[in-house]
Parts: C-alpha cells; structure tokens; sequence
C-alpha cells in the first residue's frame, strides 16, 4: 500500500515565482491608498515619518493611526524638532495610542540619530535603535530607502497564508511564513520596488484579502493563490486557540477639591504604564474584586467615597476591571499624598494612558 502522503503545504518555487510581484504592483499602483507618511507616485520617501508611522502602527490600525500621525508631524515635523521635545509633550500626543515604552523609544532614538546626524540604511544598523525589532527594521529599510527584504505584520501574514496554502495555525505558523517571505522576496520584480511591494502587500490585507470575507474576485493574485484554488480562502490562516485574558481587578479614586483640582500621581518608571500619570488607587490584582471596605482602606484619605460605576480595559495580557470612586474635601495637600493636583477642567492636557481617561469620563460624568 502506498504510503499516504500528508496534505503538504506547497512551498514556494525559488525566485518567489508563486507571487505575482508585477501584478500585484499594477494593482498598486491604480489602487494605492493615499496616507500621510506615505510619498506619492516617484517622490522620495521620508525617512523619518515612514519610521514613527511604522512604530505607530506596531499596535493599531492604520485608521486609528492617521489622526495621531498627523497631529504628531504637525508638531514635530523633523527627526530634528521631535530630538530637542521635552519627553513630556512627546507623551501628551501618543497619549491615546497606547505603549508608551514605544513613545520613549521613539524619542531616545530621536535624540541619538540628531546627534549621529544620519538616518541608519540597512536592516542590521535599524535594528540598532531602541524599540526597532526585525519587522520594522525590514519595514522601513524597504519603504524608505529601497533595501530589499520583506517585513512580515498580520496583514502580509495572512495573505501568504492564503496565497501558499499554509495550514499549519498561527502564531506557530510564522516561522513558515518567514521563510515563505524570504524565498519570495528573492524575484526580481520585487527587488525592482521592494518598498512599493511592502506596501502593495499592506494595502491587499487591508482592503482585498481581509480577515473574514476575502475579495477574492477583486484580488490581483487570485491567479496563483492556492487557498483560492482549494476553496479555503475564508478558512485560512488557521489559529491556533487562545487562552483566555486573565482578568484583574482594582479601583482608583477621583479626589477633588474646592477649588476643582483633582490628586493625580506618576506610576513608576518601570513595568506597565511607566511613567504615565494616573488617579491614585489600589493594586491591580488577578482573580479577586476589591470589596468597598478593603478598597476605601487604600483611599488617599478619609472622605465620603462614592462607588459610580467600573471601567474595563482590555491590555494585550489581562482585562482589567477599575471601580471608580469619587469623593471630594475642601482642601488636600497633594505632596503629602504622594502625587500633584491639576485643575480637573485641565485633564484634556495631561497625557493619561486610554484607561485612565475612562476612569475620569466616568468620574464626571461625561462617559
Ligand atoms: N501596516 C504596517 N505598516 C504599514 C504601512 N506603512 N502602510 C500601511 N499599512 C501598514
């Protein structure tokens, strides 16, 4: 009896013959998406905002990220004027975006390219940089400055899934498709444009080959696409099933007085949020609510607490679950307390981290 062979996953011949580069860079270049780091047909890229675009958008959308693209260049339009921010300004505008080690990052690196005075080319001298790991390197290498090499993100991961068929669920799978990549960006047609390429590939998972109903009929590759071929575009990648998000729980205060300031405090330099301020509050831990008692233990001082209501976030590892408790007392003295009182009306300046920002809409209301 012949051996029975597994359903194997076609590799893709030397050369990336598997995908169609001109096709798909035809397509491109109708149906390229205008963006604000993006240069236009035969203008040269930025260097400097195809990198803060690449590290914007390590953690959202390019929809979410526009809006905070903009508002940044438009502040710090040059390597040179971000590298001479004081770090708080920097903050204020990624406030919102999330991950503020990457903000940090970010500047530190701002500050050691102004004093290097060049822009690193290759992959290997990105990588250098804080907060630049091997797919932003290969991104902006490609976008800005032409160096072939193919940066793999969810998008482009999906759409090689399908392209080769590849059943194997991720995350496992991206090794497989790492290497699917490297042989793919081999063709010459890739290596004419690599960064047009990156892009077309970006653009097709956005807008053609997406999650849940692929386009398959509008799509450029649907020639060579294996998944396609088999009826499994929709199916695929495969995912391997995810353990549940932990969930934590805690409660954070809004303390205000006469005069309308709230407390607020730092958290520390370490660890999650680093740095960002916050309303003071409890721990956060796993597993178990707060009961009122045990929380009002931990209030920066006696006064009325009122329980409004709880705010959940959702962070990569965990959910957490805040209860919200507001009191008010004619004065504070916000050092013996351990943090720093701001006019509750001013709070739209303070670079609060999205779930506080919660906690305050919640605490007046305006949730
Ligand atoms: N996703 C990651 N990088 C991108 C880019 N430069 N353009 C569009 N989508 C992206």
């Amino acid at each position: 009896m012949p051996a029975i062979m597994p359903s194997s996953t076609p590799r893709s011949p030397p050369g990336g013959a598997a995908l169609d580069w001109s096709a798909l860079l035809a397509w491109y270049d109708r149906a390229r998406r205008c963006l604000p780091w993006r240069a236009g047909p035969g203008e040269t890229a930025d260097p400097y905002r195809v990198w803060l675009s690449e590290v914007m958008l390590q953690q959202t959308t390019v929809a979410a990220v526009i809006p905070y693209f903009v508002r940044f260049t438009q502040r710090f339009p040059t390597l040179a004027t971000l590298a001479v921010a004081p770090e708080e300004e920097v903050l204020r505008l990624w406030a919102g975006l999330g991950y503020y080690a990457r903000a940090r990052n970010l500047h530190r690196a701002a500050r050691a390219l102004a004093a290097s005075g060049a822009f690193p080319r290759t992959q290997a001298a990105l990588r250098q940089l804080p907060g630049i790991g091997p797919y932003t390197a290969a991104a902006i290498a490609a976008i800005a400055f032409g160096v072939p090499g193919l940066a793999v993100d969810g998008n482009v991961a999906r759409v090689l899934a399908r392209l080769l068929a590849i059943m194997t669920p991720l995350p496992g799978a991206m090794a497989e498709i790492a290497g699917a990549a490297e042989n793919l960006a081999e063709a010459t047609a890739f290596r004419a444009r690599p960064g047009d390429a990156t892009q077309a590939l970006f653009d097709l998972g956005a807008g053609i080959c997406v999650k849940s109903a692929p386009r398959c009929p509008d799509c450029p590759l649907q020639d060579g696409c294996e998944a396609r071929r088999r009826g499994l575009a929709s199916a695929l990648p495969r995912r391997a099933a995810k353990a549940p998000r932990p969930e934590r729980f805690g409660a954070q205060f809004w303390l205000t007085d006469a005069q309308g300031a709230v407390l607020l405090r730092r958290r520390p330099e370490r660890g999650l949020l680093a740095g960002m301020v916050e309303l003071p509050g409890t721990a956060w831990r796993e597993g178990r609510a707060w009961a009122e008692a045990e929380a009002l233990a931990t209030a920066p001082l006696k006064a009325e607490w009122r329980k409004i209501g709880a705010v959940r976030h959702v962070f990569t590892h965990f959910v957490v679950s805040l209860d919200v408790y507001v009191g008010a007392v004619a004065a504070f003295s916000a050092a013996d307390l351990g943090g720093f009182a701001r006019p509750a009306a001013a709070l739209a300046e303070e670079a609060l981290p999205s779930v506080m920002r919660k906690c305050v809409r919640m605490a007046t209301g305006s949730a």
